[in-house]
This record gives structure tokens, sequence and C-alpha cells, in this order.
């Protein structure tokens, strides 16, 4: 049978998710919601009107779901479904800021996911990202391998386009990393980065790469900042719909998630952004990647930082 994602929010990151994922034409079924009325049917529409000229075959379905679960039979057999519901930032706002307005509409549709389509692989975008993720686990009752977020391919995605930008290289020769935490205490980790197989630090200077680091961190406020309303959505509905599409495909990458961390890195019982094989069943495994001790410092730091806030989300 043909794969069916649902991508549940048909804001701005759910539109491009649905779209990306549609033109990939590898899913059967892509099913768009939302509660506003109209709005993803709407939008469904729109794009099965653009599958003649992008080529694709893909059916896209809009839904709009009610607050008591209507609407969410809709989802019913999804492999997939990636969580875009929730509030973005405003210009001075931090992701934290989101927390307690986001929980409430996190929980309730990660309430419906697990009834609806219990056998799903959950990816969580809403912010902020590392205690979504953590509460739709505890929200759906899946295991831990079957809910994780994304943050890691986003984040390595501005970093690589910073370093190729500043070195004029193409971006496919570049290679960055980033892990720890969605926010004040990401680690991007120079010692994995590479251009044209050299290191990082060998092509560019120490305070360029902070420069280039700090930027990173920054990388979603600056385009807050910029858009006035609403945060950044074309390059993370890329690294949203590549997840979904390596869970689809149970292709076994290698790729930077918000994942359930338990004993690797001497680090325990919290969700943080690593490395991990993604395939059908969700995470399959979390690479314990080679650190420097000043990198492995970092994302133990990261994991104490996302801790506590994680389990402050079981009671919101
Ligand atoms: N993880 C990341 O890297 C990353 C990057 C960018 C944005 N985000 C986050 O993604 C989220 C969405 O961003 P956006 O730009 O699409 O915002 P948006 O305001 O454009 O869209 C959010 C949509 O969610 C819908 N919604 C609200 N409650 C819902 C519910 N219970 N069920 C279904 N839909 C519901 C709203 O009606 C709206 O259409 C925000 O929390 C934002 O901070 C995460």
């Amino acid at each position: 049978m043909g794969k069916k994602v649902t991508v549940v929010g048909a804001g701005f990151y759910g539109t491009t998710t649905a779209q990306r994922l549609a033109e990939y034409d590898v899913f059967e079924t892509v099913v768009l919601t939302d509660i506003v009325d109209g709005k993803p049917a709407g939008i469904a529409l729109d794009l099965n009107q653009s599958r003649s000229i992008e080529g694709f075959e893909t059916k896209v379905i809009g839904v709009t779901t009610g607050p008591n679960g209507e609407g969410y039979e809709a989802i019913e057999g999804s492999d997939v479904v990636v969580i875009t519901a929730g509030l973005p930032r405003k210009p001075g706002m931090s992701r934290m800021d989101l927390l307690e307005t986001n929980a409430k509409i996190v929980r309730s549709v990660a309430e419906n996911v697990a009834k609806y389509a219990p056998n799903a692989v959950v990816i969580i975008v809403s912010n902020p990202l590392d205690e979504m993720t953590a509460l739709a686990q505890l929200a759906t009752g899946f295991p831990k391998q079957r809910v994780l977020g994304q943050a890691g391919v986003l984040d390595t995605a501005r970093f690589t386009n910073f370093v190729a930008e500043e070195l004029g290289v193409p971006v496919k020769t570049v290679k960055t990393l980033t892990l720890g935490s969605h926010g004040d205490t990401m680690v991007p980790v120079p010692s994995h980065c590479t251009v044209g197989g050299k290191p990082l630090s060998d092509v560019m200077s120490a305070d360029k790469i902070e420069e280039l680091v700090v930027r990173t961190r920054n990388g979603g406020a600056e385009i807050v900042a910029l858009l006035k309303t609403g945060s950044a959505y074309y390059a993370p509905s890329a690294a949203a719909a590549r997840m979904a599409k390596a869970v689809a495909e149970d292709s076994g990458e290698v790729i930077p998630v918000c994942a359930w961390v338990d004993g690797e890195f001497g680090i325990s019982g919290v969700y943080l952004g690593v490395l991990a094989e993604l395939d059908a069943s969700g995470v399959r495994r979390v690479v314990e990647t080679t650190l420097t001790d000043a990198e492995l410092a970092s994302l133990k730091e990261a994991a104490e930082a996302v801790r506590a806030k994680q389990a402050d989300v079981a009671t919101m």
C-alpha cells in the first residue's frame, strides 16, 4: 500500500512541508489539517492543481479538525505525522516564551494522533522544540524512539550556508554539524565540519568560525527580526520533510535530530539534538559521534539545560 503522511497545522511551516512532501512524489497521500475552517482544504486544492505542472501524483487532502477530535479520522493509517501546530515567535521573543500556549496545542494534537494514528512515527516541529518533543511523547504514550523533533537538520543547514557563503564555495562541498538543543544551548561541532574534505579550521580562522557559530545559534531570531511577523519556514520545512521521507523510505539515513538519549555520551533520560539513524521505526539508533572534550562538555550542559524544562511539561 502507498505511504501516507499527515502534517498537522496549515500555517507557513505546515503548508510548505506539505508542498515539499507532495513534490517528492513518494507518498500516496499527504493529509494537511488545521483548526481554521476551510484553510487546509483550500491549500490542498491549490497544491493538487500544481500536480500536472510539477509532475507528481501524490494526492493532498485538507481537513479541518475540531476541539474534540472532529476530522481526525482522516489521519488514520498515517505512517508519519509531522506536528507544526502552534504559535511562532514574534520579534524579541525567545522560543521559551511560546511554552505554555504551544504545550496546550501540542498536547491535544498528540492525544488525537495517538488515538487515530497509533502506529505513526511522530515528528515535532512546534517550539520550544525540545520541550514539545518530550511533551508529545508523554501525551501519545508512544515508544520514545517513535517520537522525534526537528532542529538539527535546520541548524546544520544554516551553518553550512554561512560557511559556504563566507568562503564562496558550493554548499555541497561543505559539511557541518550541530548538536544539543534548538536554542541557546545549541552545540555547533566544528571538529566535524569540513570544506572539500579539509577540516574547517584549516580554511577558516577560529574567530570567523566562532562568528558563524553565533550567527547559526541566532539563525531563527535573525529571520524573525527581518520578517516582523512569523518565523522562518523554507529551510525548516525542507528539514522536516527530509526527515519524514527518511522514515517513510526506511532509509537508515544518519541525520541530526532531537532524539531520546539513554546512555549515549554518558547522558541519560532526555530529548536532545544528536545524530541518529532514521528508519520506519523512527530513531533506529543514536550515533555516538566522537567529540572533543569541550564539545562533549557543551553537549552535557545542553542536556542539563533542557532536562529540567522537559520535566516541567509533564504537568502542562
Ligand atoms: N523546529 C524548528 O526548527 C522550527 C522552525 C520554525 C518554526 N518552528 C515552529 O513551528 C510552529 C509553526 O510555525 P508557523 O510559521 O507555521 O506558524 P503559523 O502561525 O503560520 O501556523 C501555525 C498553524 O497552527 C494552527 N493550529 C493551531 N492550533 C492547532 C491545532 N490544535 N490543530 C491544528 N492546527 C492548529 C494555526 O491555525 C496555524 O495555521 C511554531 O511553533 C514555530 O515556532 C519550528
